[in-house]
């Protein structure tokens, strides 16, 4: 087999077979195929399109490219969740504990964040001492006994789809459904969990600006899925502003706590109850939604969920005082509210440029090897279809350089865009996809 007889097949808008797809995919990773004709096929893929059978074939080879994780130790269903990722999303840190809760099984493998804000493994380390950087072992003995972990990548995950991931990214190959479709679920697929739940984010600051286009993408996520043997489920849920009112790591976390005790922001905990109530469907626990809703309520209301985030924090060596008083986690020196220049409503938030003032107060990584600062990041108190009064807080800034604060808040007012017109509030639910 030659890898430019596949390239020309491609470009010329034939079909690759399961066995081509293995071998360009095996080749490319074991540095046999050079980039310049892997760019090639990525750019003929991105024109020509894949069909189904073609998606699904990428995404077993780039999940069979490296360690596929065997979770067979631990005892019932495992279910896995997975965002599309936006700005304020501390889904994981809130979700899964209500979830464990329940009696579902977390064994979920989480990673750093790239750009305008923290990944959940950031976000987590807020607690002081909180490591995700444990043994497979301890992963397997620790979702076994308190029903919850969360793991670093340590394991060669689909080094596949990580290489091709750096390529399509300086090759303009990034946003092509399949390619994104295939390059999630294989990580996914290796992670090893029985079912997956994906939230789907569309809007401003979401990768799928569209709805149509989001739902498209979750529908090729749930088929992969559901092809390779995994319950798979699919919400689509609204990131045209930040999620919740908090942005910044330890501010989220914060946030995801409360929300754990009752106390959370609206949206944010109806899509906790959301992605919670499929999650416990698909792990069996729960026959139909209602009877899911009522079991999240419930380990909300007796404080079971909350323990049980405090157990998994102390499982992996984080301080769970902080669970019970927030206060402990890390504190931003210069704590400021940003004031509405004009009355009116909140028309629409830009919601990457509110990341983006979370990345420029230290709060997220501007390359892979930058540090974060866990502490900053912005509340917001003014969301879309909100009134508010010219000098009212639209938001409160926690920073820790008074020369960062001002150029996120200057950014941060430009985000901002208030009317004289009442505005109505959208739905942060737009779908759900199965099989
Ligand atoms: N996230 C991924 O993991 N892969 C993509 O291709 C896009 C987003």
């Amino acid at each position: 087999m030659r890898m430019y007889d596949l390239i020309m097949k491609k470009r010329n808008g034939g079909t690759l077979t399961e066995e081509e797809i293995g071998y360009m995919v095996s080749e490319y990773t074991a540095d046999r195929i050079p980039d310049y004709q892997m760019s090639a096929m990525m750019m003929a893929i991105y024109f020509q399109g894949m069909s189904e059978a073609e998606t699904v074939a990428l995404t077993m080879a780039m999940a069979h490219s490296g360690d596929m994780m065997d979770l067979h130790e631990i005892t019932g269903v495992k279910v896995d969740k997975h965002s599309t990722g936006g700005v304020g999303d501390k889904t994981s840190i809130a979700l899964t504990p209500m979830v464990a809760a329940c009696g579902v099984k977390i064994a979920k493998m989480s990673g750093r964040g790239l750009g305008h804000t923290g990944g959940t493994i950031d976000k987590l380390e807020s607690f002081e001492g909180f490591s995700t950087g444990i043994t497979a072992e301890h992963f397997q003995r620790q979702v076994n006994e308190i029903g919850i972990s969360i793991m670093g990548q340590t394991l060669d995950i689909a080094p596949a789809d990580k290489k091709l991931y750096a390529l399509r990214d300086v090759t303009a190959t990034v946003d092509n459904m399949s390619l994104i479709a295939s390059s999630i679920m294989s990580k996914k697929l290796a992670s090893g969990a029985d079912a997956i739940v994906l939230d789907v984010k569309t809007g401003s600051g979401a990768f799928m600006k569209e709805e149509a286009d989001a739902f498209a993408l979750a529908r090729e996520m749930v088929t992969i899925g559901n092809k390779a043997g995994r319950k798979t489920i699919a919400v689509v849920s609204d990131m045209d502003q930040p999620l919740g009112c908090a942005v910044g790591n330890a501010l989220e976390v914060q946030e995801a706590i409360a929300t754990l005790k009752g106390e959370g922001p609206a949206d944010f905990t109806e899509l906790c109850m959301t992605l919670g109530t499929y999650m416990l469907i698909a792990g069996g626990r729960a026959k139909e939604e209602q009877e899911a809703r009522t079991m999240l309520a419930k380990v909300i209301a007796d404080g079971s969920a909350v323990s049980k985030l405090e157990q998994f924090v102390q499982a992996q060596g984080g301080n769970p005082a902080a669970v019970l008083d927030p206060s402990l986690l890390p504190k931003a020196a210069i704590v400021e509210d940003i004031q509405s220049p004009d009355s009116g409503y909140v028309e629409k938030i830009d919601c990457e440029e509110i990341g983006i003032c979370s990345l420029i107060l230290g709060g997220g990584r501007e390359t892979k090897d930058s540090e974060i600062d866990l502490a900053v990041g912005l509340i917001l108190h003014k969301k879309v279809g909100d009134r508010v009064e010219a000098g009212q807080a639209l938001a409160t800034i926690h920073a820790n350089d008074r020369q960062k604060l001002m150029t996120a808040k200057e950014r941060f007012l430009k985000a901002y865009h208030i009317t004289t017109e009442e505005v109505t509030k959208k739905p942060l639910i737009k779908g759900l996809v199965t099989e």
